[in-house]
């Protein structure tokens, strides 16, 4: 069988961040909620000229460093923060990446799971035609109202990975379990900016579907929950890994599974926030970064959850030499040279809307990456590729339409 599975992988974060403490004294909180509580220290924002396209963008070109673009027969794009009803945000990335017109690019949706959907079909599609390759984003906004419980579980970020049967960092086993069932426990109406969320509830059911779609997995590929050497999960917020880790433990008759299974993959989510469709492959970079052991021959076992909703349990093999296909340092250095913003600019940044009558709109310059939302024009989305980190130290403003 063709050995189908991750050849590189590419992050991109927004250059500004709020630090929980200062959130929790502005509403009020103490800060040890959020911070042990929920298990989060700062949350990823993005400045208004940036939306899931510029950070997809800047994701994929990571990811396509070294990798022959005309191999790309497709472009998946996740996301549930999407710009367009119709336009997927895959064409844009596709036009800024100047990618090859034999390219497919659509959007797929199905809550924080529709990145793994994209992966499962990946896999299929290559194995199939080994000679051919495909690039996923997974890219989102995780928002929900200010001043309610959602708020300190919101983040963003973008990753990209590059999907062959020429593997360099992970290499994908065949076997998948999945869960869905029709639940209200988070979702966003059309004329809603903001996510709903029956957050206990929401929590319930992850982790039944944690429960069913192991469950699956186990059965098909007869491994057990000691055969998985490390483990990473969708990540709301680093807490909720904790609690799935244990409920997985548990149901497997282990009471006290080892941190170090999974302490690295939730190191950038703590400073980055949910990302709902890139979130797990976040902490799945987290833990090939930043773990201190070497990860050679060791199987990850990944869980995947969409609210609504949908899940997926499946696994992979961490592939010898895979450290130098991902980027040790850089993701940290990114987290690093974030500017802090203040509430007042936070707030300023969350209330930001661009114009919805059709008018020429210039969006301000904020620190961004490589792309950016210039504009609108005639209610089209204009973006353009710029020098990384202008106006590093810029103060931050509220934009106001021309
Ligand atoms: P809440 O009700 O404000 O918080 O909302 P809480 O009272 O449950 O407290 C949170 C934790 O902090 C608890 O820990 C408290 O004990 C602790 P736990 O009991 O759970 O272990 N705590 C403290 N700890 C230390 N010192 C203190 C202190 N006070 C309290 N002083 C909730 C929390 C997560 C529900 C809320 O933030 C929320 O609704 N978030 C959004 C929904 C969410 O993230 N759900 C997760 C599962 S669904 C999912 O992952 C899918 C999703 O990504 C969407 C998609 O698929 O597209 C969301």
């Amino acid at each position: 069988m063709t050995q189908v599975g991750i050849e590189s992988i590419g992050l991109y974060v927004p250059r500004y961040y709020v630090d929980l403490e200062d959130l929790a004294r502005a509403r009020g909180e103490d800060p040890r909620k959020y911070v042990a509580g929920l298990g989060q220290e700062r949350m990823g924002v993005p400045p208004p000229d940036e939306d899931v396209v510029t950070m997809g963008a800047n994701a994929a070109g990571e990811a396509l460093r070294g990798v022959d673009r005309s191999r790309i027969d497709t472009l998946m794009f996740a996301t549930e923060s999407g710009v367009d009803q119709s336009k997927a945000a895959a064409i844009y990335v596709h036009h800024l990446l100047d990618l090859p017109a034999h390219c497919k690019s659509f959007e797929i949706k199905q809550a924080c799971c529709g990145s793994t959907a994209a992966l499962q079909m990946a896999t299929a599609f290559v194995a199939q035609r080994p000679d051919r390759k495909v690039l996923i984003i997974a890219s989102d906004v995780a928002r929900y109202g200010l001043v309610t419980a959602g708020e300190p579980t919101q983040g963003a970020g973008a990753m990209a990975l590059v999907v062959s049967a020429q593997p360099r960092i992970v290499a994908l086993d065949p076997e998948w379990g999945s869960y869905t069932e029709d639940v209200m426990d988070f979702w966003r109406p059309n004329y809603l900016d903001e996510a709903l969320v029956d957050g206990k509830y929401s929590i319930k059911v992850y982790l039944k579907a944690l429960t069913e779609s192991w469950k699956q997995y186990a059965a098909e590929s007869g491994r057990t929950f000691a055969d998985q050497d490390r483990y990473c999960y969708h990540l709301p917020f680093t807490r909720m890994a904790e609690k799935a880790h244990r409920h997985l433990a548990k149901i497997n008759g282990v009471d006290h599974p080892p941190a170090e299974q999974i302490e690295a993959s939730l190191r950038y989510n703590r400073q980055i926030g949910n990302s709902y469709t890139a979130s797990l492959y976040i902490g799945l970079a987290s833990l090939l970064e930043t773990s201190e052991t070497d990860l050679t021959g060791q199987r990850v076992g990944l869980f995947s959850y969409g609210s609504g909703c949908m899940a997926a349990f499946f696994s992979g093999l961490v592939l010898p030499g895979y450290a130098q296909g991902v980027q040790r340092g850089r993701a940290e250095d990114m987290l690093h040279n974030r500017q802090r913003l203040t509430i007042d600019e936070y707030e300023a940044f969350y209330l930001h809307e661009l114009p919805e009558d059709g008018s020429r709109y210039v969006t301000e310059t904020h620190r961004t990456g490589r792309y950016r939302l210039a504009g609108l024009d005639a209610h089209k989305r204009l973006y353009e590729s710029c020098a990384p980190n202008r106006q590093a130290d810029a103060p931050v403003h509220a934009v106001a339409a021309t």
